[in-house]
């Protein structure tokens, strides 16, 4: 394999430029060219590709975002779509390539190897922490820490105030950011996609802190399929808990954005060479991961259709440690 090309695609995650880099650089250090697909799947249609180079990604391993850009891209649903996507890849001669995002874009990559057989290696970027096949996603970390830094915030004024707040987090049909924040934000309570929590399940929860004196609190609300779950929540326990000032903060794409932190950055450096020496070595239509710190390569189709459950270890600590 002499030419390959990476993109990002989907929901963008703190880590993937780390990432990038970390496929140019390795590519390089294998005598591979590679080129930069702008825009995700969307750009590859558009056949907007750049040649990089080791100076293409440098300076670029501590900052979020991503320099290839994203998107979500319909046109890559079709079939007229994926043929103009391989006719450009066709065209510059480009043997392998590296898709960086979740099951969105794990989903468009094997259909696409199935069509054309161009050899394709996923790398799980994405905030959710949602894709089977690895402990940990490229940018979960950093979007908990974030979390955290504002739950630390909002429990000062939480704390001065008496008050109880609703703290929505994103995740879309996953748990995991809202476990690990209601965990490491000491929330004394958490509503999980993945678990049917009641409104009234949340008002004996907080009347129960109440009589044991708390004077405030922090209840964690993953996000459902739109932002605003938070806000229907609070009405309904404001109508029950008439004593207490309530509010709510959405955190929204804040979760998305800023420096990757240190486990993100190794753990997108690591991914990102997995993949670039996965290809040199014959994989294809698979997702490089990290389980129990093994990189492992897992058929994209299980990556995108098999289940990662929360651990209910971590549902248990949080009951526990919230009395
Ligand atoms: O998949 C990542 C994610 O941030 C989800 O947590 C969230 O539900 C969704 O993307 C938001 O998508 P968009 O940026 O398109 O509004």
């Amino acid at each position: 394999m002499k030419r390959i090309a990476v993109f990002t695609s989907g929901g963008d995650a703190p880590g993937m430029n780390a990432c990038i880099r970390a496929v140019v650089r390795g590519a390089i250090y294998y005598e591979v060219e590679v080129y930069g697909i702008y825009q995700g799947y969307q750009g590859m249609i558009a056949g907007d590709m750049v040649k990089m180079e080791s100076y293409s990604v440098s300076n670029i391993l501590q900052r979020g975002g991503t320099i290839l850009k994203s998107a979500r891209s319909d046109d890559f649903k079709t079939k007229a779509g994926r043929k103009l996507a391989y006719n450009n890849l066709n065209a510059k001669g480009i043997e392998g390539v590296i898709a960086i995002g979740g099951d969105g874009s794990f989903t468009g990559a094997t259909i696409f190897y199935e069509e054309y057989g161009i050899p394709i290696i996923g790398i799980p970027g994405t905030i959710d922490n949602d894709i089977y096949g690895t402990d940990k996603t490229i940018g979960f970390d950093t979007a908990v820490n974030t979390t955290l830094d504002a739950i630390d915030k909002i429990r000062d004024t939480a704390d001065s105030h008496g008050r109880i707040f609703f703290i929505e987090v994103m995740g879309r049909d996953s748990g995991y950011i809202a476990i690990q924040s209601a965990i490491g934000g000491g929330a004394e309570s958490v509503i999980l996609p993945e678990r049917d929590v009641t409104a009234e399940d949340v008002v004996s929860n907080l009347q129960d802190g109440i009589r044991r004196d708390k004077s405030f609190s922090i209840v964690v609300v993953a996000e459902k399929d739109d932002p605003g779950y938070s806000v229907e929540l609070a009405n309904a326990v404001k109508e029950a808990i008439t004593d207490k000032d309530i509010r709510v903060t959405i955190l929204g794409h804040i979760q998305r954005g800023g420096a990757p932190t240190a486990t993100d950055r190794t753990l997108a450096s690591r991914l990102g060479l997995g993949a670039v020496e996965g290809l040199l070595d014959g994989k294809k239509d698979v997702m490089v991961g990290i389980v129990n710190d093994d990189m492992i390569y897992t058929p994209l189709k299980d990556a995108i259709s098999k289940d990662k459950p929360l651990n209910p270890d971590l549902i248990r600590a949080m009951k526990i440690l919230s009395l």
